[in-house]
């Protein structure tokens, strides 16, 4: 098999000097850590928002910095962490429809970096490409047209094989895009409890961690497989946090931010999420779920209400999942516990339509994507149609404004999230089988389950011209190579 540079390098990887965390990584392949945790002691954080400054009247402009910084995510002892301005998570960008955001990116860390807005519709130029580094001491400016369809996006690194690690550090934030239409649907939002009002925000990740508090990211031929799996269960940055709120409708944006692990969210009570939007933005109408399902990167907005439960009441957000081997899959079912503490006058509403979901219409090709699992020096790397990731290498290209079919065929025995760039796309089946409420909206997003199944999806390519990627977003799996091309032409 013909190996290229690129491919090389990667053979390479884990004894490139420089690659500090990686090798770090290897150092932790064996940790007893676990240090303990005292479940649902305290209060869950909510990322603040950041205020703009400076620039043109017409948009929104920031500066954030890529710095280390120490998190109190167990409670009982500090851990280091990488962050967006001296935060983890980083703080909160609220965005409107059709008003761009700048944002300059600051790299203080010592690892080139490259942010990516996940979600986003933006120029190749500003979209994070894995190999559009900022170096250590380096700035780039970002650009965000935000002529999309409002949806809860988040921002992440995406440097080149480095990402799993990089976000594991805890380079992660929410950007939270809204407009008009939204704002008159009269959902749960702002109102008087906290400056957030009733619409909150939450990065569920699982993490592991060394005795000391630092986070451990055991590179093992198993985390290659599976992903890394934590044994910890840590909301916006804190094990298990308890939220107090009121009784009352309160929207929650679930982010699934976890390396590898996909939930199953479920409330301990039986009670059912009322589901309105998925990665995307709205679905077209609101739909009752008593599971939801979430794989790495996907989103799920869900509307709680708490207004039949007595003060006093407490229940946890749950997740029913168990990642296989089952033996290996330490974490806790509890994520969060809610507290209804209090009364409040609610005059939101979910409405019966939200905003309608325009099917796209006839396809001009359809491509395959073809997800299967090798071993190249010994290690497990992961292919899309038989090949590693080469930045000089095109898989696709479309023509801009071209509605294209993509099959993921998944001919390996674990579950593949596979995310595309630029696009919310329509997922048309899986298996054969439609999409059920809450699936059935925009993603950008789709897990194609092991073992052969065949999914199917189907997006417009518009706006911007040039080279994105879509990859897996199973950290560990992008990482190692999971990962191709697409160019849109003019
Ligand atoms: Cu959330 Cu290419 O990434
Ligand atoms: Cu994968």
């Amino acid at each position: 098999m013909a190996v290229s540079r690129r491919e090389l390098l990667k053979l390479g990887l884990l004894a490139t000097p420089g690659m500090s965390l990686a090798q770090l990584a290897e150092a932790q392949i064996k940790d007893p850590g676990s240090p303990p945790v005292f479940p649902f002691t305290r209060a869950l954080p909510i990322p603040p928002v950041l205020t703009p400054g400076g620039g043109p009247p017409s948009q929104d402009s920031y500066t954030i910095t890529m710095q280390q910084g120490m998190a109190n995510i167990l409670g009982t002892r500090p851990t280091p962490v990488w962050t967006y301005n001296g935060m983890y998570p980083g703080p909160t960008i609220r965005a409107r429809a059709n008003r761009q955001v700048n944002i300059r990116q600051i790299n203080n860390l010592s690892e080139s970096m490259s942010v990516h807005l996940h979600g986003g519709h933006a120029p190749a130029s500003s979209d994070g490409h894995p190999t559009d580094l900022i170096a250590p001491g380096g700035q780039k400016d970002y650009t965000y047209p935000n002529q999309q369809l409002p949806a809860t996006l988040w921002y992440h690194d995406h440097a080149v094989d480095l990402t799993g690690p990089h976000i594991y550090m805890g380079l992660s934030g929410f950007y939270i895009m809204s407009d008009t239409l939204e704002d008159n649907l009269n959902l749960p939002g702002p109102g008087p409890s906290t400056p957030f009002g009733n619409d909150i925000p939450l990065l569920i990740q699982d993490r592991l961690f060394n005795t000391s508090g630092s986070l451990s990211y055991p590179m093992t031929d198993d985390a290659l497989v599976r992903g890394v799996l934590g044994d910890k269960m840590v909301v916006n940055g804190v094990v298990q946090p308890f939220f107090r709120v009121p009784r009352r409708k309160v929207r929650f944006r679930l982010l699934n931010g976890a390396n590898a692990r996909i939930f199953d969210f479920a409330l301990s009570n039986g009670q059912q999420f009322i589901q309105i939007g998925s990665d995307g933005g709205l679905l077209s109408a609101p739909a009752p779920r008593s599971v939801i399902r979430l794989g790495p990167a996907e989103r799920a907005d869900v509307v709680i209400d708490f207004s039949s439960l007595n003060l006093g009441t407490q229940i946890t957000l749950r997740n029913l999942n168990r990642m296989v081997p089952h033996s290996l899959d330490r974490a806790p079912r509890d994520i969060m516990r809610f507290e209804v503490d209090r009364n409040e006058t609610d005059t939101s509403v979910v409405p019966a339509t939200l905003r309608p979901v325009v099917p796209l219409g006839t396809e001009v090709r359809t491509r395959d994507f073809i997800l299967t699992r090798g071993v190249l020096n010994g290690r497990v790397v992961w292919f899309i149609n038989g090949l590693l990731f080469d930045d000089a290498r095109i898989d696709a290209n479309p023509t801009i404004g071209d509605i294209e079919i993509w099959r993921f065929i998944n001919n390996s025995n674990v579950s593949h999230p596979m995310h595309i760039h630029l696009v919310q796309f329509q997922i048309l089946d899986i298996n054969g089988v439609p999409p059920g409420p809450g699936e059935n909206g925009w993603k950008d997003t789709v897990i194609v389950p092991p073992n052969g199944v065949l999914a199917r999806v189907k997006a417009r390519f518009t706006d911007f011209t040039g080279t994105f990627v879509f990859h897996c977003h199973t950290l560990e799996h992008e990482d190692h190579a999971m990962m191709a091309q697409f160019s849109v032409t003019p």
